[in-house]
């Protein structure tokens, strides 16, 4: 995926953290998950997440410091987004937005969160098509996996895949903390 910068790092930050059997829930993430220090990558930017279910990932990174903008178009499974949120409580507030007006309304917001973007769905690629900023966060599988489908990760192929970050994961599943930086603003070798 992308093409791999040179980062003594790459791959090497575990956050440790719960696992279960139940790979089939409301959250891709286990419960006990921790943000890692991603949010340094972000430098300041503003953060959009798209996407973002119950705001998980986007309370995590806010908790770290970053500032964060939460969207979901709440097209999916919100019984079950109401059970998580019955359980854990409320993570973050999430807009209901649908992902192509958030990346034309949030413009100032100059890194892209996608966390779990539907196995085979059109819109996380047309989200990150229409993205003007320059950093990514993408949590998912790779390109033969469960998330995302072939355009998706055609178009990240085009980024500059700057660090794969190890999250806690349930049983059976694959997913990572992908950081990309747009080929442009990337100078290889650098932090
Ligand atoms: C597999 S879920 C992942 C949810 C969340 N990121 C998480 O980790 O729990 C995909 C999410 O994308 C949302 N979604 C689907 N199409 C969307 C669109 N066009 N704009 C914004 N959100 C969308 C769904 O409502 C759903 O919450």
């Amino acid at each position: 995926m992308g093409c791999r910068e040179d980062s003594p790092t790459a791959g090497s930050t575990s956050m440790g953290g719960a696992t279960s059997s139940c790979a089939n829930t409301a959250s891709p993430s286990p419960p006990g998950t921790r943000s890692p220090p991603s949010y340094r990558f972000l430098g300041g930017r503003k953060l959009l997440e798209v996407g973002a279910g119950t705001g998980l990932w986007a309370g995590l990174l806010s908790a770290a410091g970053a500032s964060v903008t939460a969207v979901d178009n709440q097209s999916w499974n919100a019984d079950a987004h109401k059970l998580m949120e019955f359980e854990y409580g409320k993570f973050y507030p999430v807009e209901r937005l649908d992902g192509l007006e958030a990346v034309r309304r949030y413009v100032d917001h100059h890194a892209l969160m996608l966390c779990w973007p539907d196995y085979d769905a059109s819109w996380a690629g047309g989200v990150l098509e229409a993205f003007p900023g320059d950093r990514i966060l993408y949590i998912g599988e790779g390109e033969s996996g469960c998330t995302g489908d072939d355009r998706f990760h055609e178009l990240l192929d085009g980024w500059l895949e700057s660090e794969v970050v190890e999250i806690p994961q349930w049983d059976g599943v694959h997913d990572d903390l992908y950081l990309y930086a747009r080929e442009a603003s990337c100078t290889r070798g650098r932090r």
